[in-house]
């Protein structure tokens, strides 16, 4: 591992992707919180994503955001479904932006894992029990008429016709996203959710042009990619988020997501989000090790391979390893999210442990002018006995 240099570190070059500079390089990756209201921000998301960009991270996302109504998990998940739900988003993009982060936003659509109950109660079915406190369950839609767990609905298979309304979905909600204000975009193909039910061979049972070979399983995420593209300004960047491997006994592996991403190269995607899981079946697919970095070895093959940025993500936590993943070539974005619940302004102390000159100019000025003036402070003999100040210095401290 290299070093790096202490006085440029990479983590902290300003990041251009066509007309977009981020202020550096980390990002904060999506986030579910399970707590909007009819698929809107509440007062939690703007202290949620509001600390997140104070703390000096440079794209912000927001949470996966379903693109249809039925495509959510939950009922407290987000989505963007109906132009009336802009102008709740446009004020959290607008929070996000006027500290000098970026405001970026995740699409999504959850196919058969719809109708569920959120992360706290392990994402499980929703049932009629569930009707009678006003949360009826309803009918989760996929590439098969599987079913994704046990005690869960069987999924409605999708009709090619009601497939092109999906991807219709896609592009109509992506130029909602511009509307509010939103300058980078990432497609969830990831997770076990509608575009992986497709790809994967685990859960894509079909036989017609959206099945069988890799090819016809890769279709609706080519075609979203394309409509999306085509809906979402060209001066904006668009991320596409993958589960690079299925999880425990699946088969979607790494080779299919290397032609994927080469496809979506093609498609002018922008960079590729090496994520994993969320697709489990019995073949002797291990789970991915949880090792700082867990997927780095997956971002190293789309790079190499395809030529495209991407996007290192997995129990990221350490600036120097932050730094060495960027110097390594492999990665263009470290994207963490746990470590940053803990622990919002990391980028701040990153910076710092990282030599950045002035750490505090990565938070909002009011916050920067007051901490620059305790460091100078700090400098200041004021602690010894008899010490003498200046008036300047005395100035200094009193008007702290
Ligand atoms: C609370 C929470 C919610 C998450 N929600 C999403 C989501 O909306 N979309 C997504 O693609 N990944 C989601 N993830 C996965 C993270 O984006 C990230 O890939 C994963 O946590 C690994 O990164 P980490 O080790 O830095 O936490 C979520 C993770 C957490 C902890």
């Amino acid at each position: 591992m290299s070093a790096g240099d202490p006085k440029h570190p990479l983590l902290f070059q300003p990041m251009t992707l066509r007309g977009l500079t981020a202020r550096n390089r980390i990002m904060a990756s999506p986030m579910c919180q399970y707590m909007s209201e009819d698929g809107m921000p509440t007062d939690w998301h703007f202290v949620h994503l509001g600390r997140l960009a104070f703390g000096g991270t440079g794209l912000v996302f927001y949470e996966e955001t379903a693109v249809e109504e039925r495509g959510r998990k939950t009922y407290g998940c987000a989505g963007l479904w109906r132009d009336d739900q802009i102008p709740a988003f446009r004020r959290v993009a607008d929070l996000i932006r006027s500290v000098g982060a970026t405001p970026a936003i995740q699409l999504g659509h959850s196919g058969g894992r719809a109708a569920s109950h959120g992360a706290m109660r392990d994402w499980t079915p929703l049932t009629d029990a569930d009707t009678a406190h006003g949360l009826p369950p309803w009918k989760p839609v996929s590439a098969s008429a599987i079913s994704v767990g046990p005690g869960r609905q069987t999924c409605h298979p999708l009709t090619p016709r009601e497939i092109q309304d999906v991807v219709t979905h896609w592009a109509d909600a992506a130029r909602r996203c511009d509307r509010a204000g939103f300058d980078v975009l990432e497609i969830h193909g990831a997770h076990g959710y509608l575009i992986h039910q497709f790809l994967s061979p685990v859960t894509n049972k079909r036989d017609d042009a959206y099945g069988g070979d890799r090819n016809g399983r890769m279709r609706l995420a080519l075609e979203i990619a394309e409509a999306v593209r085509a809906a979402w300004p060209a001066h904006k960047p668009l991320f596409f988020r993958v589960s690079s491997v299925d999880g425990r006994g699946g088969i979607w592996d790494i080779d299919d997501t290397v032609a994927l991403a080469a496809a979506l190269k093609a498609r002018d995607i922008d960079a590729i989000d090496c994520s994993s899981g969320g697709v489990s079946g019995n073949s002797a697919m291990p789970i991915v090790p949880r090792v700082p970095g867990y997927h780095i070895p997956f971002v190293r093959r789309v790079k190499k391979e395809v030529g495209i940025a991407t996007i290192a993500v997995g129990l990221i936590t350490e600036p120097q390893h932050a730094e060495d993943i960027l110097r390594s070539g492999e990665a263009d974005i470290i994207a963490m999210a746990r470590e940053l619940m803990y622990h919002a302004d990391w980028p701040a102390h990153a910076a710092r442990a990282l030599g950045v000159a002035d750490p505090f100019d990565l938070l909002p000025p009011a916050y920067a002018f007051r901490l620059r003036r305790r460091e100078d402070i700090s400098k200041l003999a004021i602690n010894q006995p008899g010490a003498a100040l200046s008036s300047d210095a005395t100035k200094l401290i009193e008007t702290t």
